[in-house]
């Protein structure tokens, strides 16, 4: 199995997928000591994750974090699209500073965009409604790939440590591939790194909440984050925790910093062997390698290193086409575009295709199957915050109670009013949009 970012199938088994991948379940011990937790997060709608963990300490220590996400301006936004930023949302609500990619540049060279075409797109399609959903501008900075330098020199300078081989082997690219195109996941490790340069509020832990489709972007970005840091911090052969000085150069100073941040944070048993250029760790545990990697993390800048911590991510699952293939912006009838007038909505919901039996009277008999409803995913992801109701739909749905036609008048309306109040809070997204980029 090969994860394509740039391919339009979607995905049936995502346990499949997730354990395939090395991706960590996304589950309630994850998000039920958050504030308020997103339905997104409690419903499974979020089921897999690298290094949550991470975000989760900074939130209960009250330290700062950061989330950095991006948007592919191809298209018209729908539904599917509006579920990251009712996450990003959720999360500038609990105090992470938030930053938003425009993938222009990738958008050019993977879909043949112009710049100016991808630019009326975004603020158009999507940054007036982030803005009309409720994104603030406090904390908050969206900016275009093609106008950011300091995305652009990472992307060049990071791609040092990444070899041809292995861009082929994640992406599968060929001969026939364009440059830009193969330049495109480099772009985006810039726009996932850069936060964590001093301009931009230094070394933190950074969420990256994405698509599962993004995955093979995160692993390069985590790996070429581990690939530039100047300290490895492990467990070695016979057991023994060790820190160990990458570099050739200032190997004396690294060691010595090591040693005095080591020593100030209470391990002392330490033992130093400047010819495998390495510190072992006597009283450190298995436990501790992550703290211990952060804080020689937070020194490398002195060194003239980045000291990037690897980014942690969420994976969402997809949204199913009211048609029951991809919701895909290609195809009008299978999304609901967040610029569709309610009636337009409406009637897209009205056609949609759902767990309903043949007949009426073969419902009430034998009930309608909600895990294969478009109308029930609605409700899902979008159309109710309260689980208490959510689950009365599955169950009357289950038990026959529940009749497909007023099941999707009740979805239409509620649509409705969500795409009017969006359409009405548009208006005023203009005058603030400067406050965002
Ligand atoms: N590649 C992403 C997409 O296709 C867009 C993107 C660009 C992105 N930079 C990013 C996503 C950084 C997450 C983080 O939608
Ligand atoms: Fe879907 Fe509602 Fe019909 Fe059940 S009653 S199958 S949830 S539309």
């Amino acid at each position: 199995m090969k994860i394509d970012p740039w391919s339009s199938s979607t995905y049936q088994d995502y346990a499949r997928l997730r354990d395939e991948f090395g991706i960590e379940a996304f589950s309630e011990q994850h998000w039920h000591h958050l504030p308020n937790p997103h339905r997104l997060l409690r419903r499974g709608v979020v089921f897999g994750q690298r290094d949550f963990s991470i975000i989760n300490k900074s939130i209960q220590e009250k330290r700062p974090w950061a989330i950095l996400t991006g948007l592919m301006p191809s298209g018209k936004m729908h539904l599917g699209h509006k579920m990251i930023i009712d996450e990003v949302i959720y999360y500038q609500s609990i105090g992470a500073d938030i930053f938003i990619a425009v993938a222009d540049i990738e958008s050019y060279g993977t879909r043949g965009y112009s710049l100016q075409q991808t630019k009326t797109l975004a603020i158009e399609e999507y940054i007036k409604n982030y803005i009309a959903l409720g994104l603030k501008p406090d904390n908050c900075q969206i900016y275009f790939q093609s106008k950011n330098q300091d995305v652009k020199d990472l992307a060049y300078l990071l791609g040092k440590k990444v070899n041809w081989s292995q861009m082929t082997a994640t992406y599968g690219f060929s001969g026939k591939t364009n440059m830009t195109h193969v330049f495109s996941p480099l772009i985006q490790t810039g726009d996932i790194l850069h936060v964590q340069l001093p301009k931009f509020g230094g070394i933190r832990p950074v969420l990256v909440p994405v698509g599962v489709d993004q995955d093979p972007h995160i692993r390069l970005s985590r790996d070429i984050a581990k690939a530039h840091r100047l300290y490895n911090v492990t467990k070695t052969k016979d057991g023994r925790i060790g820190v160990f000085v990458k570099p050739d150069e200032q190997i004396e100073s690294l060691l010595d910093n090591a040693e005095e941040i080591l020593r100030s944070n209470e391990f002392t048993s330490l033992k130093r062997i400047t010819d495998y250029k390495a510190i072992y760790v006597n009283d450190a545990t298995e436990e501790n390698i992550d703290h211990i990697d952060k804080l020689l993390a937070y020194s490398e800048p002195e060194f003239d290193g980045y000291g990037f911590l690897p980014p942690a991510a969420t994976f969402h699952r997809f949204m199913t086409g009211l048609t029951g293939e991809k919701m895909s912006s290609s195809k009008p009838e299978s999304a609901i575009f967040l610029t569709d007038t309610s009636s337009e909505a409406k009637k897209k919901i009205m056609h949609a295709k759902t767990g309903g039996a043949v007949s009426l009277e073969q419902q009430k008999k034998e009930g309608g199957n909600p895990d294969d409803c478009m109308i029930y995913e609605l409700f899902l992801y979008h159309l109710t915050d309260d689980d208490e109701e959510l689950k009365e739909i599955y169950t009357t749905c289950k038990q026959g109670e529940r009749m497909c036609g007023h099941c999707k008048k009740q979805a239409a309306e509620r649509m409705g009013s969500i795409l009017e109040t969006i359409a009405r809070k548009r208006e005023h997204a203009e005058e603030i949009i400067e406050e965002y980029l």
